[in-house]
């Protein structure tokens, strides 16, 4: 067998495919003089250095991914059409972790909530699911995220991180008290990435094949288990190992030990929602699994690291607004906001074709439209095609909306144009589901875990006011964690 590390190497290229003339000398008058401008090997290579990065992420910058597949074992035909969630289907798919407020370098093990955003590449175009690993959200209006990612990220001036900045967001808007909950818990610190569960977090639409419609919740349990991280471990991983994670996922690939989810689903009748005791569209919320089983969809396994982390994964561009037929968003507010603001950030972080990148086009489905211009346009239409629809030339003028196949999720809805808080439903407050997650879904040693992580947090909070308004905001969620707080920070 031929060792390839001994063959002879390849001539190296310009950009344009003509031989380099060397990889380690520039062009200069003599051997000690001045560099010419018309090296055009060096302005070349200099050049590209310059244009290597791309903004990062302004939230969830740093993360890593993989590639896998997912299989349908179950039959929910019965809720949805989509064709990838058909018995026995399969798609390939792209997951990216990532944690929300860190820059591309920070540590993986800074206590945060992670990112979960899985790509199903399917028949009839990508279906993203961009969600985290946990099932709530800390707003649920778009008009705050901004300012909710500013208090995470770091000061005007000093550019520091700064704890007084996080609580007086939180403490300000109680509606965060529930997702601060998890953040405090165990799962703001997972073992890795293979070791947590994701979740949809908003409720989605499905639509089966007799348009019949069905409110739906994503759920992607983890087959590693569900594993959380000690304060002290992780806090020497964030000063020797700032990749603990990306390396993790991307060792046990490596060496062939694949990680898999089951995904899950809730789903509500379309009537009930109206009805339900928590709203279904305020993404605080979850739904109770007793009023909502999970129901089992498939498995998804992640078996293929990127060649190339930048092509693959810096430039994976996922959108909630990636939907097929069969399934589709809800009126969440905080959803149909997010359908805007991904492709948005997509142009400016990518360019205006991000689509036609490998890891953004459909890898089993076909583009067919009239957007075929633009910077770094590279998929052509055929030389008949026209530029504009309608048109009178049949197939090869180009496509026409089939408004059968393009079936889209709906609502009705009907009212004044106005700014306000959604509806209440029955049990709708701030704090009552995050008081039931601390009493009743934490165990003795969680809470004990979640007492030691908060009393550190307020302690690292200067302002006496909003230490008060800490105080207040847990006793809210639970009088005695409240009392115990006031005594120990
Ligand atoms: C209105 C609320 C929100 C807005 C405006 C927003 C906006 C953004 C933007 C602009 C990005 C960067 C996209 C890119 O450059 O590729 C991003 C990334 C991300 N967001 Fe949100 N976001 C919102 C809420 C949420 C929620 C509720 C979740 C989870 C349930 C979430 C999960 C994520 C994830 C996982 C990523 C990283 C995606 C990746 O790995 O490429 N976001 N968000």
């Amino acid at each position: 067998m031929t060792n390839p590390y001994d063959s002879a190497k390849p001539a190296t290229t310009t950009q344009t495919g003509t031989p380099a003339p060397s990889d380690a000398h520039s062009l200069t008058v003599g051997a000690d003089g001045p560099t010419v401008l018309h090296d055009r090997y060096l302005v070349e290579k200099l050049a590209s250095f310059n244009r290597e990065r791309v903004p990062e992420r302004n939230p969830h910058a740093k993360g890593g991914g993989a590639f896998g597949e997912f299989v349908v074992t179950e039959d929910v035909s019965a809720y949805t059409r989509a064709a990838a969630f058909q018995p026995g289907a399969t798609s390939e798919t792209l997951l990216r972790f990532s944690s929300v407020a860190g820059e591309q370098g920070s540590p993986d093990t800074w206590r945060d909530v992670r990112g979960f955003a899985l790509r199903f590449y399917t028949t009839e175009g990508n279906l993203d699911i961009v969600g985290n690993n946990t099932p709530t959200f800390f707003l649920r209006d778009a008009m705050k995220f901004p300012d909710f990612i500013h208090s995470q990220k770091r000061l005007g001036d000093s550019g520091l991180r700064n704890a007084d900045m996080q609580w007086d967001f939180w403490t300000l808007s109680p509606e965060t008290a529930h997702q601060v909950t998890y953040l405090m818990g165990d799962r703001g610190l997972p073992r890795s990435w293979r070791h947590m569960n994701g979740y949809g977090s908003h409720t989605y639409q499905w639509v089966n094949a007799a348009g019949e419609r069905f409110w739906v919740q994503y759920h992607f349990m983890s087959n590693q288990g569900v594993e959380a991280m000690g304060a002290a471990e992780a806090e020497q991983l964030a000063g020797s190992d700032a990749d603990f994670y990306r390396r993790d996922l991307f060792d046990a690939i490596n060496t062939g030990d694949f990680p898999s989810w089951d995904v899950y689903v809730q789903i509500m009748p379309y009537e009930e929602a109206k009805a339900y005791r928590f709203n279904p569209f305020d993404l605080t919320k979850t739904w109770s699994k007793k009023d909502y089983p999970r129901i089992k969809v498939g498995t998804f396994t992640l078996n293929r690291n990127p060649q190339n982390f930048f092509a693959e994964i810096e430039q994976a561009a996922f959108s909630p607004g990636n939907q097929v037929p069969g399934t589709g968003i809800s009126p969440d507010k905080m959803l149909m906001a997010r359908v805007f603001a991904y492709s948005d950030a997509q142009r400016y972080r990518i360019g205006a074709n991000y689509n036609q990148l490998p890891v953004n086009q459909p890898h089993a489905a076909e583009v067919r439209n009239y957007m075929h211009e633009g910077q770094m346009q590279f998929t052509p239409n055929p030389a008949e095609h026209r530029t504009y629809t309608p048109n009178s030339f049949g197939a090869a003028g180009g496509p026409e909306a089939d408004p059968v196949a393009g079936v889209e999720a709906s609502w009705e809805t009907d009212g004044e144009l106005m700014r306000a808080a959604a509806t209440l439903h029955l049990d709708d407050d701030d704090f009552g589901q995050a008081g039931t997650l601390y009493r009743t879904v934490f165990d003795d040693e969680q809470r004990a875990r979640f007492l030691e992580t908060l009393t550190g947090q307020g302690r690292g909070i200067t302002i006496d006011e909003i230490r008060e308004r800490f105080f207040q905001y847990w006793t809210n969620v639970d009088a005695a964690l409240g009392e115990a707080l006031r005594r120990t920070v």
